[in-house]
């Protein structure tokens, strides 16, 4: 509609879609207080080598160093809390799917984060791509220890099988887990409208889930506090914190869906 801002028409393309995916990464748990990668002051990618810290050689070469590493980590995102732009995308999966309860799914998010926030928001149809820091398993079996059994006194951890536990996410030059690739691209093929929220889209093959979404026929939406890679060929930038734009995207559509005018609340 001529004039129609942006965040009303993506509410109405929300309001009219069959089949959503959402891409989120590191900004998307910003607001919680986790520190992004690639932020030029203080990502974590700006103070450390990923080469010293996110590949199998590293750990090889200092299992001590990248199992404290990940254990920070862990302790980080297990001790912060779900922001609002994670409780808006639970709230959008449950209104999608009451609308439409038949299958397949009318809501995928697939997530580079490893910090478990978007479950404990409330999320239910999360695809790990990069994996979970909240899981373990052991270097020589693949044996995945509960969480709540290992004790993270001595570093590295060491298993019961003669290797170490090491945190169950995907290291540079590691592949991606075949199940979440799997239902990332068979969502992706039905979607009609795709979002990439808080990721500087440089990492593939998750940078290039948006082409594919594309080719698919869905409309594209990003969503990011600053410009990224993304930028200049989607449908519709949101500029700004997922943490404020979300929830009251989430709003608008609610209002169209229920057959007010978003803008009369
Ligand atoms: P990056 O750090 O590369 O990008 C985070 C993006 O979020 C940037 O574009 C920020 O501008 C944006 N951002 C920050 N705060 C925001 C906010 N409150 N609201 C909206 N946007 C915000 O993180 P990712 O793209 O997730 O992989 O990084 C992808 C992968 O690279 C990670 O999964 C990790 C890393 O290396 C592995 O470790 C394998």
């Amino acid at each position: 509609m001529p004039g129609e801002a942006s965040i009303d028409r993506v509410a109405r393309w929300l309001a009219e879609a069959r089949s959503v995916v959402v891409l989120t990464g590191a900004g998307v748990s910003a607001e919680s207080g986790l520190t992004t990668f690639r932020d030029p002051e203080e990502g974590l990618w700006s103070k450390y080598d990923p080469m010293d810290l996110a590949t199998i050689e590293a750990f090889e070469r200092d299992p001590e160093l990248v199992t404290r590493w990940y254990h920070w980590r862990f302790t980080k995102a297990r001790d912060v809390r779900p922001n609002p732009g994670h409780d808006a995308l639970a709230l959008l999966e449950r209104t999608l799917c009451a609308r439409m309860p038949d299958n397949p799914p009318p809501f995928t998010l697939i997530t580079q984060n490893i910090d478990g926030l978007h479950q404990r928001a409330g999320s239910r149809r999360v695809v790990e791509i990069h994996g979970s820091i909240h899981r373990w398993r052991c270097t020589c079996t693949g044996y995945e220890k509960p969480l709540s059994e290992i004790r993270f006194d001595r570093f590295p951890v060491p298993s019961e099988h003669g290797g170490f536990m090491r945190p169950c996410v995907v290291w540079f030059g590691e592949m991606l887990p075949q199940e979440a690739l799997e239902a990332s691209f068979e969502a992706l093929a039905r979607c009609d409208l795709f979002f990439s929220i808080g990721t500087s889209a440089t990492v593939y093959p998750a940078a290039g889930f948006i082409e594919v979404a594309r080719a698919a026929g869905a409309r594209t939406v990003e969503i990011n506090k600053d410009p990224t890679a993304n930028s200049p060929s989607v449908d519709v930038t949101l500029k700004g914190r997922s943490g404020a734009i979300l929830p009251d995207l989430v709003h608008q559509m609610d209002q169209l869906a229920r057959g007010g005018d978003a803008r009369d609340t």
